[in-house]
């Protein structure tokens, strides 16, 4: 089917404005005045959407009722969203995680039809795209997403990853074969194998000294002396997820520190204390522990 219409598509391409043959109520009829004339704000837009720089009858077809006209409602759209998109797109629902944004058949709540001032027909930059709906939990009866907004905004710290290079460094907009559609891997479970494949999505940005050495100078802060506490509390088998300490988005106490770790229904607060030369916890695991670098 798909390749047949992008026949149909080359065919108008190269007949731009012949559809004589067609007279009577459909667009052709329509043809002989240019809908840019009037709809020009459309096609002047930095990005172009190809088809709509073509021909406005790869997607609308007339209703027969004259254009423009009072109440009346000219032109439909040949096809329902995603429908329409598919005609010409290849469905990307492959991936073992779809965005259920794509998976509901939202491309209206990203890309623009005709044209945009962003790359890839996008409303608006990343991440502003990404806040535009992630500014609220999101509750089914298995599933909860939570506000991102709330994190990156009035957060005291933002993780500089967002500002650098948007959400989009770390997630794939349409889905992905990791989880939380992320363009690497990160556990979801508490407690994983300490390795720095586990966690390889931090890894692609940050030093894996951090957690593979016992003892070093400069591979972290969160050292006492030269103990490193990052390998302290992550090897062997039970390591400790970068989360149970860390807010990945953002978070309102320094290093993207956690205010309170989740151990199923009950949260205990980290009461961490960052210091010129270390910081203190007391989380709940142990009681009050300080670092000295
Ligand atoms: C003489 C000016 C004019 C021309 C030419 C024109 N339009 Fe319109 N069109 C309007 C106005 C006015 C509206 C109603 C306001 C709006 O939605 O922008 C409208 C609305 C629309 C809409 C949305 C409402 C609907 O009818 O579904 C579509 C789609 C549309 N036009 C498509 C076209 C296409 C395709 C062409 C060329 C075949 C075209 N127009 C030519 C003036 C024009
Ligand atoms: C790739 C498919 C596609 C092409 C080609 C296309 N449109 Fe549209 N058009 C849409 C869709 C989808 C909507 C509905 C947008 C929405 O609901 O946000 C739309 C909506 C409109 C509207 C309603 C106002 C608006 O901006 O939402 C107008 C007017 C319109 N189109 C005119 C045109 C004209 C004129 C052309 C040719 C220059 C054209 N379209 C080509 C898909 C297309
Ligand atoms: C009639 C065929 C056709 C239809 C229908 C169509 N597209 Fe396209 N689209 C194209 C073509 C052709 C390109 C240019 C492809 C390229 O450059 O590789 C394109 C490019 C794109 C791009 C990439 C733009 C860029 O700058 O990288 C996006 C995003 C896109 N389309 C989204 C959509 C969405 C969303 C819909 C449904 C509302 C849709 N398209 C419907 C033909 C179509
Ligand atoms: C959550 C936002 C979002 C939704 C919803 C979405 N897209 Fe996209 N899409 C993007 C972004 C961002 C890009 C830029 C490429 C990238 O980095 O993934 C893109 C790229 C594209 C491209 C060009 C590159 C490619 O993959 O071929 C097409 C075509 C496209 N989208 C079509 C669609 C269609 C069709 C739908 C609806 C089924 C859709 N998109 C829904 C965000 C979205
Ligand atoms: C049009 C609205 C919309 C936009 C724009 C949007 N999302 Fe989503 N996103 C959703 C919805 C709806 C869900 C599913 C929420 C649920 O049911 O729990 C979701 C879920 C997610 C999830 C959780 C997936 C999982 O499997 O746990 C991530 C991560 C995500 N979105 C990232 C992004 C990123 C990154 C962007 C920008 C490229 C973005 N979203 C833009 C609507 C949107
Ligand atoms: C540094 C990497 C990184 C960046 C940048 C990033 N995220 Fe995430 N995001 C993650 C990770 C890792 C998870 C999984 C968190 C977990 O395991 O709890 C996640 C989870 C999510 C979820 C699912 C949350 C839930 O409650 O299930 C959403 C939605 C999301 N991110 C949206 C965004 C948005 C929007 C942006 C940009 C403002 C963004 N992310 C930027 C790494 C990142
Ligand atoms: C796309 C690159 C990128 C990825 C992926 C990434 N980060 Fe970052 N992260 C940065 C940058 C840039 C900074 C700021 C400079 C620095 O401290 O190294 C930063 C800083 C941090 C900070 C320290 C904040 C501070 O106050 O200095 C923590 C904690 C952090 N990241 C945790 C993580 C975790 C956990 C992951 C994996 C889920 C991760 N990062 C993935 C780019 C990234
Ligand atoms: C047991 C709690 C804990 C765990 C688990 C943890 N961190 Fe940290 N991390 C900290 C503390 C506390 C600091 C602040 C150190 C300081 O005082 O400078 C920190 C600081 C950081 C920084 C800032 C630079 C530095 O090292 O001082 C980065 C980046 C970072 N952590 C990444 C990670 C990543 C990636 C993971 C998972 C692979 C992780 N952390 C797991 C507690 C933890």
């Amino acid at each position: 089917m798909i390749p047949s219409l992008i026949l149909d598509l080359l065919i108008i391409l190269a007949l731009p404005f012949s559809g004589s043959d067609e007279a009577g109520s459909g667009l052709a009829d329509r043809q002989f005045y240019d809908c840019k004339e009037c709809h020009g704000d459309l096609v002047e837009q930095d990005v172009m959407h190809y088809p709509a720089e073509d021909a406005c009858d790869n997607c609308h077809e007339s209703t027969g009722a004259s254009h423009p006209s009072g109440d009346s409602v000219g032109f439909r759209l040949m096809d329902e969203i995603p429908t329409l998109c598919y005609y010409c797109h290849e469905e990307s629902l492959d991936k073992a995680h779809p965005h259920q944004a794509v998976a509901a058949g939202d491309c209206l709540g990203c890309h623009n039809a005709h044209g945009s001032s962003e790359t890839s027909l996008l409303h608006l930059p990343d991440p502003d795209l990404c806040l535009s709906c992630h500014k609220q939990d999101y509750r089914t009866d298995s599933t909860e997403t939570l506000n991102i907004r709330r994190l990156v905004q009035g957060n005291m710290m933002v993780h500089s990853a967002i500002p650098g290079g948007g959400c989009m460094s770390c997630h794939q907009a349409h889905g992905s074969d990791f989880r939380a559609l992320l363009v690497d891997r990160f556990p979801e479970e508490d407690y994983v194998p300490a390795s720095t494949e586990n966690f390889e999505l931090c890894f692609l940005c940050h030093d894996t000294n951090r957690m593979n050495a016992e003892e070093t100078e400069y591979g972290t802060g969160f050292r006492n002396g030269k103990k490193n506490l990052h390998y302290l509390h992550m090897n062997g088998n039970k390591g400790r997820n970068c989360r149970m300490c860390h807010n990945i988005h953002g978070s309102p106490q320094p290093y993207l520190i956690e205010e309170h770790i989740g151990f199923g229904s009950w949260e205990m607060q980290m009461n961490f204390v960052p210091e010129e030369q270390g910081g203190s916890c007391l989380p709940g695991c142990h009681g009050k522990l300080s670092y000295q670098r």
